[in-house]
């Protein structure tokens, strides 16, 4: 698990922030790159991946089964040798996810369908707790057979593969893990699948598996169902990773909040499925700037310039959720420091992240001063009362880290962080940007 071994890493409060900063790769679209990569046919580039802890252990899986990936390195080009739908071989060792939640449920779904292949997936302490079922059990109506701890919910798994049949399956939560898995599932079922989602999720895989030459067509209400017809061919694609907006998140809410603050964040990704954070900044009445938008890649790119200003406070619920779901603690920071109370309602998948994402910014927040409510699906959260330095502690969870250093900085007095290393797993080089942005 990352961010274990880490002495606490001294966090100043005070400062300002000002620059300009492009973040690393998105990390979801950097997952499904490597894995489409993988099973198509001919050689996949990448620009612009994540070169962090979550992707690297999606990268270690796909070469356990022998399609060759060339080294994760900041800045390189990746290349991804495919060895077709049906190549992946059988692995001798246990696939090691890590801490990562999309390695283990997209392997689910694109394993289940290799026949008379057998594979054990597990992860690291955080991600063996994670429920698994909601994967598993939709796959099950196409045929698999996924076996686990606890009746099947948790890690280690063992995946028997099986030629799958084509179904009609709905998702029980608005997951894009959940969707992606059964549409990779789908890929070589039998026959056509549809697969239903509750409300939209990021549609990543959508977009890239089309680009990569599926046979996937999206209707319904609102693009929430997906269906697939196997078979098709997948051929190696150039894919261009753009910036992670909820690693941006942190720099949005940062240069909102902090006196002076004028901060200019570059290339990030734009798609509609996962803007929700500016929407929840606008209600904000934050000064936030969307510049120089382009299409790159079949994905919506942009520049976003933030500046300081006094901040309203905000509601949201369920409806928006899937759009924001992993900006959610760095919003509960700036609830902190708005004017009046914030409400957060319908979030209880947060409960079910890296860490139990609502108890632990209640818990952290809470040791510097903060006045939160801890709901079963939410947080309320008065704001505009000051903040106290104290000894923080990530508790594991990368988006916990990086929030807590938002908050750190606005405190009155210095604050300590445990586990900072945790940061690694989606934004590796988040610390030295921070430094590299404050003045
Ligand atoms: C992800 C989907 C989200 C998100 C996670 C990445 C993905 O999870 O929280 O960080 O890449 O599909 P859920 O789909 O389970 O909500």
């Amino acid at each position: 698990m990352s961010g274990t071994t880490d002495s606490p890493r001294d966090l100043k409060a005070g400062g300002r922030l000002s620059g300009r900063v492009t973040v690393p790769g998105d990390k979801s679209i950097s997952h499904r790159a490597l894995l489409f990569g993988a099973i198509a046919e001919g050689t996949t580039t990448i620009e612009g991946l994540l070169p962090a802890e979550d992707p690297i252990s999606t990268a270690a899986c796909l070469r356990a089964m022998g399609a060759e990936i060339s080294p994760i390195e900041s800045g390189a080009v990746i290349q991804v040798k495919g060895v077709g739908l049906d190549g992946l071989e059988e692995p001798s060792e246990v696939l090691d996810c890590g801490n990562s939640g999309t390695t283990m449920r997209l392997m689910l779904g694109l394993l289940a369908g290799r026949e008379g292949r057998h594979f054990v997936l597990s992860g690291d302490a955080s991600l063996r707790r994670r429920p698994m079922q909601r994967v598993g059990q939709p796959l099950a109506l196409m045929g698999a057979e996924v076996r686990g701890r606890d009746g099947g919910n948790y890690a280690p798994l063992a995946v028997q593969g099986r030629k799958l049949h084509g179904a009609v399956v709905g998702t029980p939560v608005a997951s894009a893990q959940v969707k992606s898995a059964l549409l990779l599932a789908a890929l070589t079922a039998s026959g056509p699948s549809t697969v239903i989602e509750p409300a939209h999720s990021r549609d990543h895989s959508e977009r890239m598996l089309r680009a990569f030459g599926a046979d996937l067509e999206v209707g319904g209400e609102m693009g929430r169902h997906i269906s697939v017809r196997p078979g098709a061919t997948l051929t190696g694609q150039h894919v261009v990773v753009p910036g992670d907006i909820s690693s941006a998140a942190f720099w949005l809410v940062a240069g909102a909040l902090i006196p002076g603050a004028e901060i200019t964040i570059e290339n990030v990704g734009l798609n509609p499925t996962r803007t929700g954070v500016l929407d929840i900044l606008e209600q904000m009445e934050a000064r936030i700037e969307v510049l120089n938008q382009r299409d790159v890649a079949g994905e919506p790119v942009g520049d976003l310039r933030v500046h300081h200003g006094p901040l309203k406070a905000f509601q949201f619920g369920e409806e928006i959720m899937p759009r924001l779901v992993d900006e959610v603690p760095i919003l509960a920071v700036a609830a902190c420091f708005c004017d009046g109370i914030s409400r957060i309602s319908g979030a209880s998948e947060l409960r079910v992240k890296e860490t139990d994402r609502l108890a632990v910014m209640a818990r952290q927040l809470k040791a510097m001063g903060a006045s939160i409510e801890e709901q079963p699906d939410g947080l309320i959260i008065h704001g505009g009362q000051s903040l106290r330095g104290a000894a923080l502690d990530s508790e594991t969870d990368h988006r916990v880290a990086m929030s807590l250093a938002v908050a750190a900085m606005l405190a009155d007095g210095d604050s300590t962080l445990e586990r900072s290393d945790a940061a690694a797993v989606s934004y590796p080089t988040f610390w030295s940007d921070l430094e590299r942005l404050r003045c």
